[in-house]
């Protein structure tokens, strides 16, 4: 009830993807996850433009954009123009940061800043009132499928303290290895959504897998 979800359509299948759109539409999926990958920032290539305007059209649900690239900054117009709800920048990848979130914010989007695994949660002392949403990497971005790295958990909690010390209404976000018993342990130390693409995806009943994962 209370935990939201996103799935990531890096783990759909391409030659099938209205399919797997239908049946996001259909499930109580609270928006779309959408990794977006350059080569550099990230040792893959994933999908850009075209996709995302196709995607826009056949959902009604938000799409939060994940971008795994450099100088993200160079693309905010292009992704307000997509109708994006969520732009998601990496802290490692943005020297002007803050520019780049009231940038974000000017274009009508919410800004997300997504931490690397390595980053501390204490770097965001300073800029998180200005965000709607911290989105915290339980895996090095770059690829679904891969195993969960523990310390997410108590890097959930300690962004949560600074959420509550702070007094701010900042989502968190966990994105990499999530299933039941993963994002039930992040569900309890403050994480307010979940994305999970291959949990999802390579169910036999992905429409009951995403039920079960909001009802952490
Ligand atoms: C990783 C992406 C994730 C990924 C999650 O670089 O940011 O969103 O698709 O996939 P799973 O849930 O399979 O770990
Ligand atoms: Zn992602």
């Amino acid at each position: 009830m209370g935990t939201m979800v996103a799935p990531s359509l890096l783990a759909a299948n391409f030659l099938n993807l209205e399919r797997d759109i239908e049946m996001l539409n259909r499930s109580e999926a609270d928006w779309i996850h959408l990794d977006i990958m350059d080569g550099v920032f990230v040792p893959n290539i994933s999908f850009g433009f075209p996709v995302i305007d196709l995607l826009k059209k056949a959902t009604q649900k938000p799409l939060d954009v994940h971008l795994m690239i450099v100088q993200p900054e160079k693309f905010i117009n292009e992704i307000a123009a997509t109708g994006a709800t969520y732009m998601n920048v990496h802290y490692e990848a943005c020297i002007h940061l803050h520019r780049v979130v009231q940038e974000i914010r000017k274009k009508g989007m919410k800004p997300v800043v997504t931490l690397n695994p390595h980053t501390p949660v204490s770097v965001l002392e300073d800029i998180l009132p200005d965000l709607d949403m911290v989105l915290l990497m339980s895996v090095n971005p770059g690829f679904g499928g891969q195993q969960f790295i523990e310390h997410s958990v108590r890097k959930t909690a300690m962004l949560k303290e600074m959420i509550l010390r702070q007094q701010t209404s900042t989502l968190i976000e966990v994105d990499g290895g999530i299933n039941l018993e993963t994002g039930k342990r992040l569900v309890d130390a403050g994480a307010d959504v979940l994305v999970a693409g291959s949990f999802v995806f390579s169910s036999e009943h992905p429409e009951e897998t995403i039920h079960q994962l909001k009802m952490l």
